[in-house]
């Protein structure tokens, strides 16, 4: 057992955090109010190879462990849970590709996306279909030499700026999961219509649309890993996304929990500061034990990953407990800033907006208990 990270994960932890803190930070609260995705910061951080971390190395990657990509990915949480959204969507979206994809596919799919600064989107989530997954309406209608697509997707990050798009369709929604079918698509296809922005509570400069498909004309060669297996693609995918979501959770409230402990020892009420009162200091250690817990678990489940081993429960484990740790760090951050922590002039109450999303996408906290409980009871 060793909980030592070597050389170069402190190094690659230690640039990534230093791009946070110097690139991401200080801007943070602007594009958060104006609502837009910054792409000259998300170019930055790709041409430093920050973004993209899933690619292995035979495609063009830096060929980054798990376990490499969760440093990476809490460090730049650190700085903006909303843009950190944006990059970790690459990831999500290529990850089927990785995952299911031949090699020919990989070649075409992912390679372009080491060579220059692009953006994915990961087509899964519906208007009537959330957790449900399996439910998706979404139809693929196959024929002699092209598939036809045809529906509805909604809450695609990524969907206004993406050169491609993995998208899940269903050959016959009788199949239920098992008509559910995974294909790549480029964005100039013909028929594919991009919604309006979603004006959001939190992460609001990450770019967040409704696609609709009419009659999307799609080459057969662009279905990744065969008819069917759509469903436990994904599931694979967010077996691998779950735990980066809980690392962008521990990152977020890290910066949470330093804005709170340096406003602790520096404002001062009856006539001593915030940090010697006992209220306060069992905030911060309860602030501190749940961001330690939270890594660990965001470790281990990268860990299982890394050594091929199944990592199912544990990354539930980890997005579950980190996402509502997250929002319970930030809302407590806000609670020792008091009033001030409610004004949007000071940082901590666009944390605790980008928090409650954690909650929420790739799976609710719900969702992950239903993981878990299906893991205990079905093994
Ligand atoms: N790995 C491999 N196979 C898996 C699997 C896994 N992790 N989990 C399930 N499967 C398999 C099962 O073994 C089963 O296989 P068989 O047919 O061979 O028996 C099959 O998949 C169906 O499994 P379930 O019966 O468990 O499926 P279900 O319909 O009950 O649903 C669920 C399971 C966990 C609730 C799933 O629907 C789910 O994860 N829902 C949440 C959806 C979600 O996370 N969406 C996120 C959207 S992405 C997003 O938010 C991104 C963004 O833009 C930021």
């Amino acid at each position: 057992m060793n909980f030592e990270l070597t050389r170069e994960q402190l190094d690659i932890q230690e640039q990534a955090l230093k791009f946070a803190k110097n690139e991401m930070l200080p801007h943070a609260q602007h594009y958060d109010e104006r609502a837009e995705l910054p792409l000259d910061i998300l170019k930055k951080a790709w041409e430093l190879g920050l973004m993209n971390v899933a690619i292995p190395s035979e495609f063009g990657g830096v060929g980054f462990s798990a376990l490499d990509g969760m440093l990476i990915t809490e460090s730049l949480a650190y700085g903006c849970m909303g843009m950190n959204t944006s990059m970790m969507a690459n990831d999500l979206a290529l990850l089927p590709i990785i995952i299911g994809g031949t090699t020919e596919q990989k070649n075409k799919f992912l390679k372009p996306f080491t060579e220059e600064f692009k953006l994915a989107a990961f087509c899964l989530t519906e208007p009537g279909n959330g957790s449900d997954a399996g439910g998706l309406k979404t139809q693929l209608s196959i024929h002699d030499d092209h598939a036809l697509l045809n529906g509805n997707k909604m809450w695609i990050t990524n969907a206004g700026y993406a050169d491609i798009l993995v998208v899940y369709a269903t050959v016959d929604t009788n199949l239920k999961h098992k008509g559910i079918t995974a294909l790549v698509i480029d964005k100039n296809t013909p028929g594919i219509i991009i919604g309006k922005k979603e004006d959001k509570m939190g992460h609001r400069c990450s770019d967040t649309r409704s696609v609709t498909f009419q009659n999307v004309k799609v080459p057969l060669e662009n279905i990744i890993g065969g008819i069917g297996n759509g469903f436990k693609i994904a599931m694979k995918t967010l077996d691998h996304s779950r735990p980066m979501v809980a690392a962008s959770a521990v990152g977020g409230a890290q910066c949470a929990y330093d804005y709170a402990v340096k406003y602790a020892a520096e404002r001062v009420q009856f006539g001593v500061t915030l940090s010697k009162h006992q209220s306060i200091q069992f905030m911060i250690a309860e602030m501190a034990m749940k961001i330690e817990a939270s890594r660990l678990l965001v470790h281990k489940a990268a860990w299982l990953s890394d050594h091929n081993l199944p990592n199912t429960q544990v990354a539930s484990y980890a997005k579950a407990f980190a996402a509502d740790s997250c929002m319970q760090i930030t809302t407590d951050a806000v609670q020792i800033y008091g009033g001030y922590g409610y004004s949007k002039e000071y940082p901590v109450e666009k944390l605790m907006r980008d928090a409650k999303l954690i909650q929420i996408y790739e799976g609710t906290s719900q969702i992950q208990r239903l993981v878990i409980a299906k893991e205990i009871f079905n093994k």
